[in-house]
């Protein structure tokens, strides 16, 4: 974590500068960045989110990504369960469509997510993904693995995206699922909406707020 994002309120799992840093990642440094997305569910902006009571209950969280850097993901916790945050890089977004003939469900037509996500990217500001961390197989938190080209995840033609260490599920980086695998739907899109430019609302609807 570098200093400029050293609030006590973020917890980053990982960060890539830029593509080459991606693409050059050791194994063993992929390994230790996988492993620091286990058990990272903390909120930020705590001052401004609801009793842990209120959360509970299902009050919107609220969580400003304006220091995520490119290729970094942070959790917040809404209604119990884990929300990543991964700011996309373009190359990222643009990789999406390579991927559809590999996966499941490319379209989201049988996948949870809120009427206005639309596309590949699966959601409304494309440099920012907002999926629930729960593997829908049986409900593990799937694995942020950015690193493209990853030995362990098929090699090149890995992209970068989420694996699910329970059952072995894959994920790209919209959240959707592969063929091949256990779990048959996306990674569920909560509602969402933004306040400003740097506020995410997880828990109130785009159309709504
Ligand atoms: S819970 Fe993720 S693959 Fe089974």
């Amino acid at each position: 974590m570098s200093e400029s994002n050293n609030s006590p309120d973020v917890q980053p799992d990982e960060r890539a500068s830029n593509q080459n840093r991606r693409r050059f990642l050791t194994a063993a440094t992929s390994a230790v960045a996988a492993a620091g997305v286990v058990g990272v569910a903390t909120p930020f902006l705590g001052s401004w989110n609801p009793s842990e009571k209120a959360k509970a209950a299902g009050a919107p969280v609220k969580a400003d990504v304006s220091k995520l850097e490119p290729g970094q993901m942070v959790v917040v916790e809404w209604r119990g369960k884990p929300v990543y945050l991964l700011h996309r890089t373009a190359e990222m977004v643009a990789d999406l469509p390579k991927l559809d003939p590999e996966l499941k469900d490319p379209n989201s037509a049988i996948s949870k997510q809120p009427a206005y996500i639309t596309g590949d990217d699966r959601s409304i500001r494309p440099d920012l993904l907002v999926v629930v961390g729960l593997c829908t197989h049986l409900g593990c938190a799937p694995k942020y693995r950015p690193e493209v080209g990853a030995a362990d995840l098929g090699g090149d033609s890995w992209l970068g995206g989420f694996f699910c260490p329970c059952h072995g599920s894959k994920f790209d980086l919209a959240g959707r699922v592969f063929s091949g695998v256990p779990a048959s739907t996306n990674l569920v899109v909560p509602p969402y909406s933004f306040e400003g430019d740097n506020v995410v609302v997880i828990g109130v609807d785009a159309e709504a707020a």
